[in-house]
């Protein structure tokens, strides 16, 4: 099993202030203790500690923090241990967009203690998050992928940002080139997120998507990813490890492709809105150096995308707490919580009036400009593939691993990969 750490949510003056409510008898309730399990990408972790102990010297609760690993893929494994032992260690659970249909059953309905204010999030996320008609996490932030370059390499070498991938790729070999020609060695065109976990499902649905390729398995829940333009884009790639890319891509997520951009490494990131703000911090070696565009075309015909991503906020069926775990839940969920985490992390938010918040805008000038991008981003196909999704995404993240690492060609990779998820839609998706 996974070790995760445990963090306390309270300071001691917050414990005193706690203790005196109660002693003063100002406090309706014995005060609980709720645990909830945070990211750690980035500032993830920093900023729900701060949003907890907001929570905690509101009500007089306690909470503690439990961290859990970076990779998506990690996580649920993780969850799915926790889940299904009913374990009661964590009462409020951070999850994936993609993983209602996998986890739902183990959470409860926050219908009843939302007040309806689901209705202020956008909707096709909350559509996500209800199973059965029950609401079963509350959305806290979405994501989709983007492209950051960097401004002042684009403008001495004469390149406009690329509209289409080929662009990308002609345009981030010859920075490459003529970067390492100045003697900058460990200097990359492009990094992104390729190592085999769920990351890599969302960079590849976004080539595929950009050259009109479809979804892998449609709304109606067909196999459709072995097609003329997937190949087409899959094609496109199987060149990129060892010309434009590093070796090592191929084992990148989120944070490794962050690290190589952010220490001034790269060309190009493919990589989630929150690698803004940490890119232009006070000790970051390309602040305000860094664009941030919508991620290339496929080809002329093709068109810009980028892959839904995102955390909802659920509460545990195992909770002793439920009723705090959902205030909890319902507290940093909230549109005050949602524009301090835009403000200070770019955390996009799920909540439409956030993005005319000159506050949130002035920090985040993208949202402004993407937001067709964050409204109309590519889906991956977990609702329609419910329980089965996450053995979908293995079975295409491995494919398109496959096709990076130059092991087998686009054409071989995706008649492999629609038999295998004939078969486990024949299991019944
Ligand atoms: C981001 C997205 C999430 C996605 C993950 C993949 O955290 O928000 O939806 O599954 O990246 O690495």
């Amino acid at each position: 099993m996974q070790t995760f750490k445990l963090f306390t949510g309270l300071t001691g003056a917050v414990l005193l202030a706690t203790n005196a409510l109660s002693a003063n008898g100002a406090s309706a309730q014995e005060p609980v203790e709720i645990s909830i399990s945070c990211g750690a990408v980035g500032v993830e972790l920093e900023l729900c500690q701060e949003g907890a102990d907001a929570w905690a010297e509101k009500t007089g609760n306690t909470v503690s923090l439990v961290s859990t690993p970076n990779s998506t893929t990690e996580r649920l494994a993780l969850y799915q241990q926790l889940l299904s032992a009913g374990a009661k260690d964590i009462d409020v659970f951070q999850i994936d967009i993609i993983w209602p249909g996998i986890l739902g059953s183990h959470f409860i309905d926050l219908a009843p203690y939302s007040g309806g204010v689901e209705d202020k999030h956008f909707e096709a996320i909350v559509s996500t998050n209800t199973i059965d008609g029950e609401l079963k996490a509350m959305p806290w932030f979405t994501d989709a992928g983007v492209l950051y370059y960097r401004k002042d390499l684009l403008e001495q070498y004469g390149h406009d940002v690329p509209e289409t991938w080929a662009q990308l790729t002609d345009i981030a070999r010859d920075i490459k080139e003529q970067e390492r020609a100045a003697g900058n060695d460990g200097f990359w065109g492009f990094v992104f997120q390729g190592r085999a976990y769920e990351g890599l499902t969302t960079n590849a649905l976004e080539w595929l998507d950009a050259y009109g390729a479809g979804t892998i398995v449609d709304a109606d829940g067909e196999v459709t990813v072995n097609n003329p333009q997937a190949v087409e884009a899959l094609t496109m790639v199987s060149g990129w490890v060892g010309d434009i890319a590093p070796e090592g891509v191929l084992n990148y997520a989120e944070e490794e492709a962050r690290g190589v951009f952010q220490s001034g490494n790269a060309a190009f990131m493919r990589n989630w809105p929150y690698a803004w703000s940490l890119g232009n911090s006070e000790d970051s070696p390309i602040k305000g150096k860094i664009g941030v565009a919508a991620l290339p075309k496929g080809g002329e015909n093709g068109q810009h995308t980028g892959t839904l991503g995102g955390w909802n906020l659920a509460v545990s069926r195992y909770s002793e707490h439920p009723e705090e775990a959902a205030d909890l839940a319902m507290y940093l969920s909230s549109q005050a919580e949602q524009r301090r985490r835009a403000i200070k992390g770019a955390y996009n938010p799920t909540i439409n009036a956030l993005y005319s918040d000159d506050e949130v805008l002035a920090a985040n000038p993208f949202f402004g400009e993407l937001h067709s991008t964050f409204v109309n981003a590519v889906a991956r196909p977990s609702e329609v593939v419910g329980r089965s999704y996450n053995r979908v995404s293995n079975a295409f993240w491995n494919a398109t691993h496959s096709v990076l690492s130059g092991a087998v060609g686009a054409d071989e990779a995706l008649e492999g990969l629609e038999g295998s998820l004939n078969r486990i839609k024949r299991g019944g998706w």
